[in-house]
């Protein structure tokens, strides 16, 4: 079976995912063998060195570096072939392969179909797999493999509970979930200041769930498949209908309610079209899809989204409280050497700091003690002090979003879409 020519917005939108994680070798290969697929010979053969010289015995890329160069007449096939047999690669790539099936390609690029073949490191004849395993790599949480739980969530408290009762409870019961199959299908839609646990929660729910996390960045879809959005959340969808159970999260879902530059007003209505009628999944099921998305502007959401059976449950993720942010530190400090640290002291002195800004402020205070274990060549625990000192000299990050969520709140709840948020904001003020 002959392979499929890549579609060009493909290869772009995998080069545009191959540059943002250059350390991700497996989607740097699967770029080159589109590009070689393309007939992009030189191309491919420049992501393939980029690979050998990270990895330089990386058994796929030297195969595929082999039959590339010998194609290209590039003295260095020999080498690469060599190199892939003697570590023990099962199909003989060029020059030999070269030798036996001479061809046209030397000649015209176009008829370099054969070559497409020959290139074919695993002889893997099934397109759909190569897709699935590009698509994996594009949705896969990139460098975040350890799975979380709820447990790892700080604080949180009446966003887990809820989670527990409306979601998880039944879904661990097998019966239950028969019975409120459909019920089920609607997805949540997570809310609130950036760095607050959103994206994390939802990794936890697939944790919980001994589901797989696939996450989507909307802006990613929109420029990187630019022209062509429809059709690939519309492979996206597939690819989780295939890997299911999964937690399908959809990272910025307010991306598609903005008229933007790059696409015209009628091409977003296409791709807002087609994310409702997977979210209905009218045609195909969603059995086991679990869609999940956030936004730090539920104001800027599409309504279409948020009707029933869409992402209808919301759910607004807050800073951490005293509590919670004596847990966030106290998980970011997990396995670290510290000594008896004074938690409540460091809860109280980080008033106002999001998850995230926690963290940072974990890494800074490991990062002095970490100093002073080398100044002084003896193991340093991480102090009180050292905390206190990387909090003073952190900024809190939501300030900026709670001014501007203040005039949302007071110019635009007429539905009451944001009283939680006012509550809140209440409070804040009287503190
Ligand atoms: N409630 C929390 N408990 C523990 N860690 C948190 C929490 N909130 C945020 N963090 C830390 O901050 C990082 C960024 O949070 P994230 O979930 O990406 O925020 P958001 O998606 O709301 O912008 C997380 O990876 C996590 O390490
Ligand atoms: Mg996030």
């Amino acid at each position: 079976m002959k392979r499929m020519v890549p579609d060009p917005s493909l290869i772009h939108a995998i080069e545009a995912a191959a540059q943002a994680d250059p350390s991700n070798v497996a989607l740097q290969i699967h770029l080159a063998q589109l590009l070689v697929a393309a007939e992009r010979n030189l191309d491919a053969l420049k992501v393939l060195e980029d690979v050998l010289r990270a990895t330089p015995d990386n058994i796929e890329a030297l195969g595929l570096a082999a039959t590339t160069a010998d194609a290209l007449g590039d003295p260095r096939a020999e080498g690469w072939s060599h190199l892939y047999r003697s570590l023990g690669g099962d199909q003989t790539p060029a020059p030999n392969a070269g030798a036996a099936a001479p061809s046209a390609r030397e000649v015209t690029p176009e008829g370099a179909s054969d070559d497409r073949v020959a290139a074919d490191d695993g002889g893997d004849s099934n397109t759909d797999t190569d897709w699935d395993g590009l698509l994996r790599d594009v949705l896969r949480d990139a460098g975040q493999h350890a799975p979380v739980t709820l447990a790892d969530v700080g604080g949180l408290r009446e966003v887990k509970e809820r989670l527990q009762q409306s979601f998880l409870a039944p879904l661990n019961n097998p019966e239950l979930r028969r019975a409120y199959g459909a019920r089920l299908r609607g997805g949540l839609l997570l809310w609130g200041p950036p760095g607050c646990g959103k994206t994390f929660l939802a990794r936890a729910i697939a944790g919980e769930m001994g589901a797989e996390f696939l996450s989507v960045g909307l802006h990613q879809v929109l420029d990187m498949w630019l022209g062509n959005s429809e059709k690939q959340l519309h492979e996206i969808f597939e690819f989780a209908r295939r890997n299911t159970p999964c937690v399908l999260f959809f990272d910025e879902v307010d991306a598609i309610g903005h008229s933007r530059m790059s696409l015209s007003r009628g091409a977003m209505r296409n791709v807002v079209a087609q994310l409702l009628s997977e979210l209905d999944g009218v045609e195909e099921s969603n059995e086991g899809i679990f869609v999940i998305g956030a936004t730090n502007q539920p104001w800027d959401v599409d309504p279409a989204l948020r009707r029933p059976g869409r992402f209808d449950r919301t759910m607004l993720v807050l800073p951490p409280d005293t509590e919670a942010r004596a847990a966030i530190l106290a998980y970011h400090l997990r396995g670290r050497p510290t000594t008896d640290l004074n938690f409540e002291l460091l809860a109280r002195a980080s008033e106002g700091m999001s998850g995230a800004d926690l963290q940072l402020v974990c890494e800074e205070a490991t990062e002095s003690a970490l100093a002073a274990a080398i100044r002084t060549a003896t193991m340093q625990p991480i102090t009180t002090q050292q905390v206190t000192d990387a909090i003073r000299t952190t900024k809190p990050s939501t300030t900026a979003w709670f001014d501007s969520a203040r005039n949302h709140v007071r110019y635009a709840n007429d539905g009451g879409d944001y009283d939680e948020l006012a509550t809140y904001l209440k409070q804040r003020r009287s503190r």
